[in-house]
């Protein structure tokens, strides 16, 4: 790999595909440095990062929003390029208060186009790239019968969440056109795998399993998301900071479209099986079901749905494949389930870890989220 691609600064490094993203870049490349700008949200987290060799990968706590810091870090590191994952992420919390994602995701992406246009640009023109991380969420909704979404399907974003990325997809492409950053974006599908913070659907379902506490299923259970392992996602970005083409949009998806319930299936019934099989997982969660032999199926609460909730979401991964040579399932193997499974097993055995994330900020989300539901 060229320096350019090697040393980045990577925004959102401490938060669940950033430090994937991070863990990925490191292993690839063995003379890769990273720098971190993270603001350490209630999603960040410093544990996420346990094991990065330190020499490697500087952590710095700051919010993207401040220009002359991003422009600081650019000039001291010589950086050349970045990663951008820095958001707020959660749909429901966009709902319960659209704010903070109009400003971290438009205002904060605004504010690192601005820095990178005056390191970049401005003071020492040459070789850069922008990698901006963004979702599939910006194009709407799809109807069971549609095509999947292309990268030239219209921008109908629903929720303030999906507005806010939606805007900053713009912004990066704006300033591509404008002034000759040269950026690229990437709009992926619902990641799951180790380090997810457990108010998204997959680490949620498997902790309220373990812990005895009821699964939310929104609606009737029969929206469909196309799920990626993360892995698969961060091997695509590194596949698009060395071969994507500046100006450039890719749909990043894992050609597997779930319903929600068959989620919530796959986690009950890898929870009971492992439970038959290791005893020791009923001393370690006496409150699940399954440590009294019977199924976390007896969790499920249907609740009601988010409002303006999207059916469906799934993505034409063709460019993708074509032009950067992406692979779904390259690195987590060649079956969605046995992927799936390795990562309820990984929420089992790192159980210090949810619970260290799982504060009495979380606490207080919980309850906001899903007491009057
Ligand atoms: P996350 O919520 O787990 O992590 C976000 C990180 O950004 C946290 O570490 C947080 O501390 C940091 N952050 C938030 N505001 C900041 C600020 N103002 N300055 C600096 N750091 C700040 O998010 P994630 O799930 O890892 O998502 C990463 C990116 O990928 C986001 O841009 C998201 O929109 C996009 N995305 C996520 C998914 C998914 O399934 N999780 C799918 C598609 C796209
Ligand atoms: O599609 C990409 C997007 O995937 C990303 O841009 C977002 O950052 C990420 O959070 C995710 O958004 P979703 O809203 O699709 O993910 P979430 O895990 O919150 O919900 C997935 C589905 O599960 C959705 O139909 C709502 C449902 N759900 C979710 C939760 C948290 C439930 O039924 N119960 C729940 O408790």
């Amino acid at each position: 790999m060229s320096t350019l691609h090697s040393n980045l600064l990577v925004t959102g490094g401490a938060g669940f595909i950033g430090a994937n993203f991070v863990r990925a870049h490191l292993a690839h490349d063995p003379t890769a440095r990273v720098v971190i700008l993270d603001a350490l949200t209630y999603a960040g987290n410093l544990g996420n990062l346990e094991g990065i060799d330190a020499e490697r990968c500087t952590f710095v706590r700051g919010d993207i929003r401040d220009t002359p810091l991003v422009c600081d870090l650019l000039r001291q590191h010589q950086l050349r390029a970045l990663v951008h994952f820095a958001a707020e992420s959660h749909v429901d919390r966009s709902i319960l208060g659209p704010d903070l994602f109009i400003e971290t995701n438009i205002v904060g992406t605004h504010s690192l186009l601005k820095a990178t246009r005056l390191v970049w640009l401005e003071e020492e023109a040459g070789a850069h790239r922008f990698h901006h991380v963004s979702t599939d969420e910006v194009y709407g909704s799809l109807e069971l019968r549609d095509a999947a979404f292309t990268e030239s399907s219209p921008v109908r974003p629903n929720s303030p969440y999906a507005a806010s990325k939606a805007a900053s997809d713009h912004l990066v492409r704006a300033y591509h056109e404008t002034f000759g950053l040269d950026a690229v974006i990437t709009n992926c599908s619902n990641n799951y795998g180790p380090y997810q913070l457990p108010e998204k659907l997959v680490p949620l379902l498997i902790v309220n399993c373990l812990l005895g506490e009821r699964l939310p299923v929104y609606g009737d259970g029969l929206h469909v998301r196309d799920w990626l392992h993360v892995q698969d996602h961060c091997n695509a970005i590194l596949l698009a900071l060395r071969k994507g083409v500046a100006g450039e949009t890719y749909n990043i998806g894992g050609e597997n479209e779930r319903t929600s319930l068959e989620i919530l299936r796959l986690v009950v019934s890898a929870i009971d099986h492992a439970f038959e099989r290791d005893a020791s997982l009923a001393t370690k969660y006496p409150q699940c079901p399954a440590a009294a032999g019977r199924s976390c199926a007896e969790l499920v609460a249907f609740v009601r749905d988010r409002p303006g909730a999207d059916r469906r979401y799934a993505l034409d991964i063709t460019k993708a494949r074509r032009e950067l040579g992406y692979c779904p399932h390259a690195i987590a193997g060649p079956k969605f389930e046995a992927a799936f499974r390795d990562t309820v097993r990984w929420y089992m055995a790192n159980d210090s870890w949810w619970k260290s994330v799982m504060d009495g900020h979380y606490r207080e989300w919980v309850a906001l989220n899903y007491n009057n539901r």
